[in-house]
């Protein structure tokens, strides 16, 4: 049996320690789940794969709510047994993501800022039950998160009954690192009173009424963090031409020498760029984001990184060994937040915030698609990435040039679904090159971007389709074919390349 007395220290809540299985026959059929975790972090696991057991005899559907990704303990073991009927607002996971495709789980895909808030606004109904994942539980029974804090503090809030994990895994010392605000709903909001990257706000815990809690379990689960794609040629191509084009914003004075707080998105792409600042001359940089990521870790070590703030701890499985065996030097440096709180639209405008994402796919007038693979298929999901690229001072895209061997362009004429409007973006940038579009015309903007970013075997192409449409619209503001708008996905389709026969 796992010991997590010390970890309880409100000793009357001893009396509530029971086994996994125990917990799960609290959860009711149809109940609305809401869980800890954000990307494979800090999300329950003993009690999910307890309620699948139970599911796998007893044949019931819940709904699940998260903050984002949560490993397979969760987002796998309850689509596999039958139980997950409908899922937000953000996953990562290849069964999952098959259900989704196939119709098998309802899955709303949202701007993660909005959850909370609407989830406190009432919009998805009552929530019947609240797991959250725990290092500790304070004197007063507060709930003390571990390597991410999502949407905690609002299902611990909302919930009827809250279940509560106590992982033995996740060390002590994440006590301190997190800062819990949760903001009133309108009319009685007030600002959020963060003026810089670092500043903390609130509690280093989430506030919990001890009479809400039904169970605790021990656990000693690991999370399952996902490793990362070798930093290949393209991705430092990349980094090395977001460099360039800093350097000039910083020439021009429209940047600071330290830059503002940087916010670096999902994924290899994102992690590969935030790398490669380790070899810029940038110091005393922070970094207000949503997941922080091995990159981040390298520019904390290389002394370039005075502070982080995020909502996850989302590193590879070396990357958290990594933190984990240096948490008192990097807990100093690293604030987590609600991701209300770090994706929040109010505080990314106030501290300009330089928003860099990567997308799918976009179009020669810079609409973007983060989401959908040729229009239809979800791959993950907008994340926070709209809550960053609307409000960012510079809003920035990275995208390679080609995907699948260069039988997809990346660049097409007209985008296959939009996640992020022209009016989101400011800078496009490939592995070939940079695209700033700042204050020119769609049809400006579509010539830089095909001149910029666009690789060589699909150049000629859009170039033709943008002359042959400016021919046939005469001057309007955005000219189209609209019969051959999508004709890269037909071909694609058809024969397996978006390449011209
Ligand atoms: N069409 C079809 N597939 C494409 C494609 C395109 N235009 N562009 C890339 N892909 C495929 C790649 O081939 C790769 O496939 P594989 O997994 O079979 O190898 C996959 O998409 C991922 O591409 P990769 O280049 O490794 O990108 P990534 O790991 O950096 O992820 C996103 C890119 C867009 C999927 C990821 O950034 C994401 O989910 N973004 C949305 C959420 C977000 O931006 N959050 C940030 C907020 S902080």
């Amino acid at each position: 049996m796992i010991d997590i007395q010390d970890r309880i220290r409100c000793k009357e809540l001893l009396s509530k320690v029971v086994t996994a299985e125990e917990a799960a026959k609290m959860i009711n059929p149809n109940d609305k789940i809401g869980i800890s975790g954000f990307t494979p972090s800090g999300y329950p696991k003993a009690v999910p794969l307890a309620l699948k057991d139970r599911i796998e005899k007893e044949h019931f559907q819940i709904d699940l709510w998260t903050g984002a990704s949560v490993g397979p303990e969760a987002d796998q073991a309850l689509v596999e047994c039958g139980g997950m009927n409908r899922r937000f607002p953000y996953q990562t996971n290849g069964v999952l993501r098959k259900a989704i495709n196939s119709g098998k789980v309802h899955y709303i895909d949202m701007h993660l800022s909005h959850v909370a808030q609407q989830a406190r606004y009432g919009f998805f109904g009552d929530l019947d039950v609240c797991i959250i994942e725990v290092c500790a539980i304070t004197e007063d029974g507060h709930l003390v998160p571990t390597t991410a804090i999502g949407n905690s503090p609002v299902y611990v809030d909302q919930a009827k009954r809250v279940i509560v994990e106590v992982n033995v895994s996740q060390p002590v010392e994440l006590e301190g690192m997190h800062d819990i605000y949760q903001p009133l709903n309108p009319p009685n909001r007030q600002p959020i009173p963060i003026v810089s990257a670092g500043d903390r706000i609130g509690t280093p815990y989430i506030e919990c009424d001890p009479n809400k809690i039904i169970a605790i379990v021990p656990s000693d689960i690991t999370d399952k963090n996902r490793p990362f794609a070798p930093i290949g040629d393209d991705a430092k191509a990349m980094s090395h031409n977001l460099i360039d084009f800093l350097q000039n914003e910083v020439k021009h004075g429209r940047l600071p020498q330290n830059l503002l707080p940087l916010q670096s998105g999902v994924g290899n792409v994102a992690n590969a760029v935030i790398s490669g600042l380790v070899d810029s001359p940038y110091e005393g940089l922070s970094v207000y984001s949503e997941v922080i990521q091995d990159g981040m870790f390298d520019l904390i070590d290389a002394g370039k990184l005075d502070v982080v703030s995020g909502t996850s701890l989302s590193p590879s499985p070396d990357g958290l060994k990594r933190f984990y065996d240096n948490i008192k030097e990097y807990r100093e440096k690293i604030v987590l937040r609600p991701q209300e709180i770090s994706n929040n639209p109010e505080v990314i405008r106030r501290l300009g915030v330089i928003a860099m994402n990567t997308a799918l796919e976009m179009d020669i007038y810079g609409n973007v698609n983060s989401t959908h693979v040729t229009g239809t298929k979800m791959m993950n999901g907008i994340g926070g990435s709209g809550d960053f690229a609307r409000n960012g001072y510079l809003s920035i895209f990275f995208t390679n040039s080609i995907a699948k061997e260069g039988k997809i362009s990346c660049i097409t004429p007209f985008v296959s679904h939009v996640d992020h409007s022209e009016h989101d973006v400011h800078v496009y940038i490939s592995e070939l090159g940079v695209a700033d579009v700042r204050g020119l015309s769609p049809k400006e903007r579509a010539r830089v971007i095909i001149d910029n970013i666009v690789h060589p075997d699909y150049q000629d192409e859009l170039r033709d389709y943008l002359k042959r449409a400016e021919a046939k619209c005469g001057g309007s503001q955005t000219p189209h074919l609209m019969d051959e708008a999508f004709d890269f996905y037909t071909r694609f389709l058809e024969t397996g390349s978006m390449k011209k026969a």
